[in-house]
């Protein structure tokens, strides 16, 4: 395992910003006391029910617990109905900047009416209670509205970062069997557009079950319409009604599906509830960013990720909040874009990813210090564990050295925040702190004993969790359910220290973060693999300064098959292709064997080392001692 530097500097809280926040000491108490009472209480606060809940939690059939059993809700009618009539109709619900500056606000009214409409839309395609629709959208209003559509009939989305390839978008269609895709003509990327429908049009080549693709009309750039098929949301939108019921849905129904990598195979379809997900994501959002009726929030997330479902659109909506949302690349025109759209639009609080803000850093304090960004009083972190020197320079010229940073640990598969402090808990930089009201964490060694350096687990489990995998309940018990029986296993390494702080230290399954996203070094492996002259292939994640992690993959080509700059160009290009531009190495290196345990499995631990320029490691256990001092040649030979 990693380590972490230790970091002894602590920032505790303001009075001011202590006897401001929505949380306070007995909140943490009374969910000590009873934690399933706790959470009852925040499901009366948060959510209206249709039909009360009988049962805070089900957990007779563990491990598919059942979050609010009886009660019936809808996601929509709580992010939109509740406000309709309220104070808070003509509040901004949504604000948007386009890349090329294109600005929208939509209060509660409006958005509502545009839901509804949209929900009407799906219907008329024949979309009903459970089918699924799957999202390949840049981060536009349409998609918001496209999500809260699908929440209004009870269809289930899935949204696929417009980042993935075209292949990567096939799997998720056929994985989902989803009846519709919805997708817009292109987005900008640095100032020219980006064609999303043609990699749309690619992928849907390999897909049978897509009846209908809608398409919004946003950059403006030619597209191919295949009749029949293709519609555009503006005519569907023309004629619409106007009101649409919200449908009853169970609090255990499936709210959506959102695609995520693990150590193995293909990636999964992380599946996310409806009542349970609506506690946890609120509870969090108003405890942990302490949210205001005048705050407006700005969490710079894509909506392809879970942070943009539960905290740009679900959460935010369904307090009643402004949020913000931002469709273009962080440096257009100038490398001060977001300070300039912070200012402009009086972001109060602010929430990031640690590889935003290395970079951020890298370019210099002088772009933050061209704007007024007094109004920020709150920000935050999520993604990787953030190195303190990144969170002071956060802190010092984001923050005037007057904002808290929440740093919150969590997961696709947990829907909301599990350890994170809060704006009354005193700081260290580099560690998510402890675990929020209502949530059981451990760090356990491989006989599930607490230890102070070891595995993260989560003891009991909490409302937003996911309920299955799509599809695979054996793959859902298997990955998060085997290892430690009750305990789900988050996939992380985390050590505590002396003021029971958790540091949570990086994956310590072949999970790698780039970026903050999440990729499996089997999906990777599998896409150089497909290549004619690649025999097999090993993928590990190199420290980066701004990435957090790189991925360098080791390879060994077939026979008849020679090294050469174009040849490393192609795999390159080709992980691009088959996966997206994210997961492709930074480096290959090719090799005659790789290190292998008797067993078979390649130790990735020494290819590690050899490539963050460690000694290496104890081989003795290798099948083959002798390949290690080859590729440590090798890898030095490419360095020089
Ligand atoms: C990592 C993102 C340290 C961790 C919400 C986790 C973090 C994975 C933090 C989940 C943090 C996320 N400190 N590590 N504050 N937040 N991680 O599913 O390894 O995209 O398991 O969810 O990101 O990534 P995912």
């Amino acid at each position: 395992m990693e380590k972490t530097a230790i970091e002894d500097r602590v920032f505790n809280p303001s009075e001011e910003v202590v006897s401001n926040a929505n949380i306070s000491q007995a909140v943490y108490d009374e969910a000590a006391a009873d934690r399933l009472a706790w959470w009852g209480k925040q499901a009366d606060e948060l959510v209206t029910f249709f039909k009360p809940y009988e049962k805070v939690l089900d957990d007779s059939n563990p491990p598919f617990f059942r979050w609010f059993t009886g009660g019936t809700t809808n996601v929509s009618y709580n992010c939109l109905d509740r406000h309709y009539n309220s104070a808070k109709r003509n509040k901004a619900a949504l604000c948007y900047e386009s890349e090329i500056g294109r600005k929208v606000i939509l209060t509660y009214r409006e958005l509502y009416i545009e839901v509804n409409k949209f929900a009407n839309v799906l219907k008329g395609l024949g979309v009903q209670k459970g089918d699924r629709v799957c999202l390949y959208m840049p981060m536009i209003p349409e998609c918001a509205i496209a999500m809260l559509g699908c929440t209004r009939i009870g269809a289930i989305h899935s949204i696929v970062f417009g980042g993935f390839s075209a292949d990567s978008l096939a799997d998720r269609i056929n994985d989902a069997e989803a009846k519709i895709v919805i997708t817009a003509d292109g987005n900008f990327r640095k100032g020219n557009p980006f064609p999303l429908k043609n990699n749309a049009d690619v992928a849907l080549e390999s897909t049978s079950c897509v009846e209908k693709v809608i398409i919004v009309k946003n950059a403006g750039n030619d597209i191919n319409v295949v009749e029949g098929r293709d519609v555009w949301y503006h005519d569907l939108m023309a004629t619409a009604d106007k009101y649409c019921k919200p449908e009853e849905m169970e609090a255990d129904a499936p709210l959506f599906i959102l695609y995520t990598s693990g150590s193995t195979g293909k990636p999964k379809g992380v599946q996310h509830t409806t009542a349970g997900y609506l506690v946890q994501t609120q509870a969090t959002l108003k405890y942990v960013f302490d949210l205001k009726e005048d705050d407006t929030f700005w969490c710079t997330a894509d909506i392809g990720w879970i942070t943009g479902h539960s905290y740009v659109v679900y959460a935010p909506l369904a307090l009643g909040m402004t949020t913000f949302m931002y469709d273009g690349t962080v440096d257009y025109p100038d490398k001060d874009r977001m300070w300039d759209m912070a200012e402009r639009w009086g972001i109060s609080v602010f929430y990031t990813a640690p590889t935003a803000i290395r970079t951020f850093m890298k370019w210099g304090n002088e772009y933050p210090r061209k704007h007024d960004l007094s109004n920020i009083r709150l920000l935050g972190t999520v993604g990787e564990p953030i190195n303190p020197e990144a969170w002071m320079w956060y802190y010092e010229n984001i923050g005037g050295s007057k904002c808290p940073i929440m740093d919150t640990w969590w997961q696709t598969e947990t829907g909301g925040f599990m350890i994170t402090p809060t704006p009354m808990v005193p700081l260290k930089p580099g560690t998510a702190t402890i675990p929020f009201p209502g949530i059981e964490v451990d760090v356990v060694d491989e006989n599930k004993q607490s230890t102070e350096r070891g595995y993260l687990v989560v003891k009991s489990p909490w409302p937003g969790m996911l309920m299955t995998i799509w599809g695979d309940d054996d793959r859902y018990i298997d990955q998060y359910w085997k290892r430690f029986g009750d305990y789900y296993f988050a996939g992380d390494g985390a050590k505590r220290d002396d003021m029971g702080y958790i540091w949570v230290t990086g994956r310590v399954d072949d999970v790698l973060n780039v970026s903050g996203h999440r990729l499996g070094t089997a999906e990777i492996e599998s896409a150089l693999v497909e290549c004619a002259e690649v025999a097999e292939s090993a993928v590990i994640g190199r420290k980066h300064d701004v990435k957090g992690e790189a991925p360098v993959a080791f390879v060994i080509l077939k026979d008849g098959f020679e090294a050469s700059p174009e040849l490393i160009d192609k795999l390159k290009k080709h992980v691009g292709v088959k996966i997206g531009p994210i997961a492709r190495p930074d480096d290959i290196i090719f090799t005659g064997g790789l290190p292998k345990t008797r067993s078979g499995k390649i130790m990735r631990r020494l290819l590690r080392d050899i490539a963050e320029g460690r000694a290496i490691g104890d081989v003795t256990t290798l099948a083959d001692p002798g390949a290690m001092a080859e590729i440590a040649t090798k890898y030095s030979g490419k360095e020089e």
